[in-house]
């Protein structure tokens, strides 16, 4: 084979740029607007290989279009924008960018925690306006977090790393999982294992970092805001459908919760106009925007889609059958 075509459908990083345009062939979308989904299925029928993000689905419908497709590597550790099982059906590898992304998300979660507890967003709206009178006793009081009793649900790369810089605000760790973690990890993050039920009822800042499944889908509802402390707060920096948006509006609303922060929603960039309150902390997805850590998830991206074109096992590959069939 001659040099391998891709498509990326932004342009990258210089960094990642160097890695696949030393062997590949690659067809960058570099205008600002995003790639429609004519443009993607027109470009994609020679390729070889796709880089792409998290706003673009692999599917059969676009496999269908590309014929000659080898990988699909995805800048994102979350992958539920690729149908993988379609991807193998094809003989397609699939590629994610776990780890290079765990303490600058940990980071954010933290940074919207925060905010929400001590009413960031407010205060920063107040200082802005010129309508700012000066100190006062009973402004802006929000919650204090040193202390209090932290629920990580999903307690994997990302939920130990917010899990770990609790420890500083000496606050007590629940966690929930699917799988219960070994007992040496609970006791190195300090962390105690509980029931769903029993961590939502408990914690005063529930932060969420379970991949989107169909298991998680609507995780959090009606029924699981209900079991929540009216004082505590939600934070998610994990996929938007894990949340139900308009279940959580209802709980705000209803004082059945305190606050939410949130990076993610169930229909980006949709975000529901009943979110859009003061004791509500919206980001536009920016979890991992940190210029190190996107660098890195598109390098690492970019040595997935190297080492499949060189006969190698990328490192995130998430369907290693494929390799095995060719
Ligand atoms: N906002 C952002 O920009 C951003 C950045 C990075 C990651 N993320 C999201 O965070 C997710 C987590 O990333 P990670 O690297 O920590 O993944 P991970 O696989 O290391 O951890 C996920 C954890 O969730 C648990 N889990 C799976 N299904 C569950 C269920 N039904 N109930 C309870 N627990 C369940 C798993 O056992 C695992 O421990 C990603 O899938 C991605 O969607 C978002």
């Amino acid at each position: 084979m001659g040099r391998p075509k891709l498509l990326a459908t932004r342009p990258l990083f210089p960094a990642a740029q160097t890695i696949l345009n030393a062997s590949c062939d690659v067809d960058y979308w570099t205008q600002p607007e995003r790639i429609t989904k004519e443009e993607l299925f027109r470009r994609i029928h020679d390729k070889d290989g796709l880089v792409c993000l998290l706003t673009e689905k692999v599917n059969e419908e676009l496999l269908a279009v590309a014929p000659k497709l080898r990988i699909a590597a995805n800048v994102a550790v979350g992958y539920d924008n690729i149908t993988v099982a379609d991807c193998t059906k094809r003989g397609v590898a699939a590629t994610n960018t776990p780890g290079v992304l765990d303490e600058t998300t940990a980071d954010f979660a933290w940074t919207l925690l925060m905010a929400v507890a001590r009413r960031l967003g407010e205060g920063e709206a107040l200082a802005r306006s010129g309508q700012w009178k000066g100190w006062d006793l009973d402004q802006l009081v929000g919650a204090d977090v040193f202390g209090k009793t932290l629920g990580v649900v999903g307690f994997g790369r990302i939920g130990r790393a917010v899990a770990s810089r609790a420890r500083g605000f000496q606050m007590k760790v629940l966690y929930y999982d699917a799988m219960r973690a070994p007992l040496d990890v609970e006791r190195g993050f300090h962390a105690e294992y509980r029931d769903l039920n029993s961590l939502l009822a408990d914690s005063d800042f529930v932060s969420v970092h379970v991949p989107l499944l169909p298991e998680t889908r609507g995780l959090f509802n009606a029924k699981t805001f209900s079991q929540m402390k009216p004082t505590s707060f939600l934070i998610n920096t994990s996929r938007g459908p894990v949340v139900d948006e308009a279940a959580l509006v209802q709980a705000l609303e209803s004082k059945k919760i305190a606050g939410a922060a949130l990076d993610v929603y169930e229909k980006e960039p949709l975000i529901h106009a009943g979110l859009k309150r003061p004791n509500v902390v919206l980001a536009p997805h920016i979890a991992s925007a940190s210029l190190e850590t996107r660098t890195k998830m598109a390098c690492m991206a970019a040595e997935n889609v190297i080492a499949l074109f060189n006969g190698q096992r990328p490192l995130n590959i998430l369907n290693p059958e494929v390799l095995k069939a060719s």
